[in-house]
């Protein structure tokens, strides 16, 4: 493919509404594959290696601006200065030839080739455009458009042509003679041109049309009409030059790009069980000999790395995988890191600021988050991990919560090395565990636990004989006698500090002390006094 050499401008219109898409939001914005219309085009023009860009704004302008600024920043496109982009400012959005109308005073004086785009055709290649201007040149034309045969020229312009066969104007839709319904040639909107051409033919449209708009469609005939030359370059793909105006052709193009997406990575050494249901986004990287299951959706800046299995109903965002992983089942990460041979969910919720090391295993209904994870360390089981940094080789047991939120403000836990977490372990943060500490289950840690430490704090452990039997008992006496049914309970203190009981109303003056309230439990036949609090111990 030839590209251009010389100095090249490229103005893409962007300022429409998108009346079609019924949308609060500027056409353009709508994405492709995580990508807004906009941006496609606009790595398409920066491909071509432009002198000049203007993106002609106006609907949503500020926005449309930022997210092209932004896409350009991150990918940095061009790696010499990079060509400045120009936002001219469409106020009001009186047609595609007043935008373009907008863009000139940004081509003052430029003596190279303007190449005009819409920035609703997302499918458009570079190599396509180059084509066009090659052609331009070599003809030297006045203005060169690109041309498409479709089965469905439904919502385009058309391409009339003279009995020699030339091309003599385009004529839009909705101005269509009943004689001219049956042209399939259409004017995907790609041209080429100079803007001293511009600046004198679109001081001559008018809006004397059936949408009352400056049609930029109108300077064929006006070139046509001046003698000048035109060259029309057909196109062998159609799908290319698709234009997006309802949200029906955005899902069918959007379908078309991520199957391609797909596909490059099947090249590439990925095996992707159902490519259907699989949705690779445009800036994501897989490792060859990876393997994804179905329902698989990659998005952002993910980067996985070789030999990884993804079992399936999976989401990652800006999510890096190293080499070797195995993401199981119902695995959500959102920008973490994840370390070589690790082992995730299934059921696992990773989200911003997880950094886990090589070997890692995260296991079912698992959520981290600013999760700083050493090298072997297993949290298998249920548990909460937040705000917080673990060593290597650490067991974390099921039911683990970093109590990292007090509702002020957030608290780190600093957990060592080889450290063994009993199931069921509240550590309440800001707090520091050793080294081979081990944390009995159950236990809330609230100070720090030195290295090589046993910490465990549990409430001692009764057990209360025959209290099953007497209990039975009362319930199989209760039916008998509905009266005796249901005694009020109402919450008492009990002697435990802190906690709170629940105790029969009438039994409440005498309840006695805890320790002797068991005894008398355990001695006594009927069960009648303190018998809601001997059952909450019976419990523990
Ligand atoms: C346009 C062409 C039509 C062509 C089709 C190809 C004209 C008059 N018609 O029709 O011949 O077949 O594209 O897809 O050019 N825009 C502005 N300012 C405006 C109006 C539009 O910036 O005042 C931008 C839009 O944001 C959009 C692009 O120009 O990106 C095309 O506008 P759209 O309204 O979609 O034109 P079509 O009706 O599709
Ligand atoms: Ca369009």
């Amino acid at each position: 493919m030839k590209r251009p050499v010389a100095s090249l401008g490229v103005i893409v219109l962007a300022a429409g509404r998108g009346t079609r898409m019924r949308s609060e939001r500027a056409k353009v914005l709508h994405t492709i594959a995580g990508k807004a219309l906009v941006l496609w085009v606009l790595d398409v023009a920066f491909e071509l290696a432009p002198e000049r860009v203007a993106v002609v704004v106006g609907q949503d302008a500020d926005e449309v601006r930022d997210v092209c600024e932004r896409h350009l920043r991150s990918r940095a496109l061009d790696p010499a200065p990079r060509t400045a982009v120009v936002y001219p400012l469409q106020r009001e959005q009186h047609g595609t030839g007043d935008a373009v109308r907008v863009a000139l005073p940004a081509f003052a004086g430029f003596s190279g080739d303007v190449v005009i785009l819409y920035g609703d055709v997302p499918r458009l290649t570079a190599g396509t455009v180059a084509t066009l201007v090659a052609r331009h040149r070599e003809t030297q034309a006045t203005l060169s458009l690109l041309t498409a045969t479709v089965a469905e020229p439904a919502g385009y312009g058309r391409i009339r042509r003279a009995a020699d066969g030339s091309v003599t104007g385009i004529v839009e839709e909705r101005d269509l003679a009943a004689a001219e319904r049956g042209i399939r040639e259409v004017n995907p909107g790609i041209y080429c041109t100079s803007a001293a051409f511009l600046d004198a033919a679109l001081a001559r449209i008018t809006n004397d049309n059936a949408q009352r708009e400056y049609y930029l469609t109108d300077l064929v005939g006006i070139a046509v009409g001046d003698g000048q030359r035109v060259t029309a370059v057909a196109v062998d793909d159609c799908d290319e030059v698709a234009g997006i105006n309802s949200r029906a052709e955005l899902a069918a193009v959007e379908s078309q790009v991520r199957r391609a997406l797909v596909t490059r990575w099947m090249e590439a050494g990925v095996t992707i069980h159902d490519p259907a249901t699989t949705y690779v986004e445009e800036g994501v990287t897989i490792g060859a000999d990876t393997e994804l299951g179905p329902n698989v959706q990659l998005l952002g800046r993910t980067r996985i790395g070789r030999r990884c299995r993804l079992d399936g109903t999976i989401l990652l965002r800006d999510a890096e995988i190293g080499d070797g992983v195995h993401l199981r089942l119902g695995t959500v990460m959102t920008e973490c890191r994840v370390g070589d041979d690790a082992v995730i969910g299934p059921f696992a919720h990773l989200r911003p600021g997880t950094e886990l090391a090589a070997e890692v295993h995260i296991g079912n209904f698992v959520e981290t988050k600013k999760a700083r994870v050493g090298r072997g360390t297993k949290a298998n089981h249920l548990t909460y991990l937040g705000d917080v940094e673990i060593g290597d080789a650490t067991n974390v047991g099921a039911g683990t919560i970093t109590c990292n939120y007090d509702g002020f403000a957030k608290h780190r836990t600093v957990i060592g090395s080889r450290v063994q977490i009993g199931s069921d372990t509240q550590l309440v943060a800001p707090v520091t565990v050793g080294d081979d500490a081990y944390i009995g289950a159950g236990t809330t840690v609230t100070r720090d636990v030195p290295a090589g430490h046993l910490v465990v704090s549990r409430v001692p452990q009764r057990e209360v004989p025959g209290w099953v039997a007497r209990r039975r008992a009362r319930a199989t006496t209760n039916a008998a006698s509905p009266a005796a049914k249901k005694p009020e309970i109402t919450l008492a203190p009990s002697s435990t500090a802190g906690s709170v009981v629940a105790t029969p109303r009438k039994a409440q003056r005498k309840t006695p002390t805890r320790k002797n309230a068991a005894a008398k439990t355990v001695q006594r036949s009927s069960p009648r006094p303190a018998r809601a609090t001997s059952a909450r111990r019976g419990k523990r």
